[in-house]
């Protein structure tokens, strides 16, 4: 059975040591559980989308105790500063662009250039974010498909086996996610309604669009994703490399010049996807990508919608799902 820990000193300081260690703590919010692990481990990143079953890699977002935290990790404009100032700590997340120095995985944006981040109100959530004293990425602490927890028993009932703790805070009291805004664009656009209304962001920052109608927003979470492809062609299920292709390998096979499991795991293989990906994107080092089959079962499913998209022609109409 999953350990429920009513919030103590102690609770405290092992969630930390937990989330420090790899492992996967739920932790309450203002808005609702979250689902949290070291974000810049990518196992532990890796380990989240396990947990959840999600078929495919959204990104997640970045939880931090301060501004100042987070922004060691993705630029601020005057933007995102003045809505830091107006909402944070609060149920609002900015989508900034990621510091190229910054140690965050790749997974937790599905290797976008931009990442989500957020300060909570939650005190307990504060408190764990400060213990822990490093970034946590958390989605909302339920099963893919599921409904989003505002209750510890829920985190419970939904995940199971799946968490090493959860603390438990009580109820939340916002009960929907946060607001999500980009303001990696120019057009500041709304993605995600949520705790915090567009009029009191407009107030803040002026006029914001929906992200439908945004000039640079993507349409919709697919195409956000198919946008970042790699520039080189990937041809995907390669036995092997045909001439002028460079093989991305799993599992086993002898003559791979690069894996993303020899041992064919696939959460090592999730861990390791973007960063190879991104190795692999080097029109000067490399001219096409074959990557090996993957099963599709459990992360393979995550990890075989990634290369879809990666495979899929540019400008190909890919529709994302939600969470
Ligand atoms: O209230 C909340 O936000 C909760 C609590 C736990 O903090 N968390 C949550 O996380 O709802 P999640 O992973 O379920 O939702 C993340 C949302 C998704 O809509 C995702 O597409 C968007 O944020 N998102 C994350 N990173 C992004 C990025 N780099 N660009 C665009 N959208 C992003
Ligand atoms: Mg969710």
């Amino acid at each position: 059975m999953t350990e429920i820990l009513p919030p103590s000193a102690e609770a405290l300081d092992r969630a930390a040591a937990a989330l420090r260690a790899g492992d996967l703590v739920a932790f309450p919010t203002e808005t609702v559980y979250g689902l949290g692990a070291d974000a810049t481990n990518d196992h532990a990143v890796a380990r989240i989308y396990q947990a959840k079953g999600r078929p495919s890699f959204n990104p997640l977002i970045v939880h931090f105790p301060t501004a100042a935290a987070a922004a060691e990790h993705v630029v601020f404009d005057v933007r995102a500063e003045n809505l830091a100032a107006a909402f944070w700590p609060g149920p609002l997340t900015l989508v900034l662009p990621r510091r190229p120095e910054s140690p965050l995985s790749r997974l937790v944006s599905a290797g976008l250039p931009s990442v989500a981040v957020r300060v909570p109100a939650h005190a307990l959530a504060r408190d764990l974010l400060t213990a822990a004293a490093i970034p946590v990425a958390a989605p909302s602490a339920n099963r893919s498909g599921g409904i989003s927890p505002t209750l510890a028993q829920h985190v419970a009932a939904s995940l199971a086996d799946r968490v090493a703790l959860i603390l438990d805070g009580g109820a939340c009291t916002v009960g929907v996610e946060s607001t999500v805004i980009d303001l990696s664009t120019p057009t500041a656009a709304l993605l995600r309604p949520g705790g915090i209304t567009a009029e009191q962001m407009s107030a803040v920052i002026g006029p914001l669009v929906a992200s439908s109608e945004s000039p640079d927003a993507p349409k919709s979470p697919g195409q956000l994703l198919s946008h970042y492809a790699p520039g080189l062609p990937v041809r995907l299920n390669a036995t092997r490399a045909e001439e002028g292709e460079t093989l991305l390998g799993f599992g086993p096979v002898a003559g791979q010049p690069l894996s993303l499991s020899l041992t064919g795991d696939l959460v090592e293989a999730a861990a390791h996807l973007f960063a190879a990906l991104h190795h692999l994107d080097q029109p000067d080092r490399y001219r096409a990508i074959a990557v090996a089959p993957i099963p599709e079962n459990g992360l393979g499913l995550a990890i075989n919608d990634r290369l879809r998209r990666a495979a899929a022609p540019r400008g190909g109409a890919f529709v994302g799902d939600g969470d």
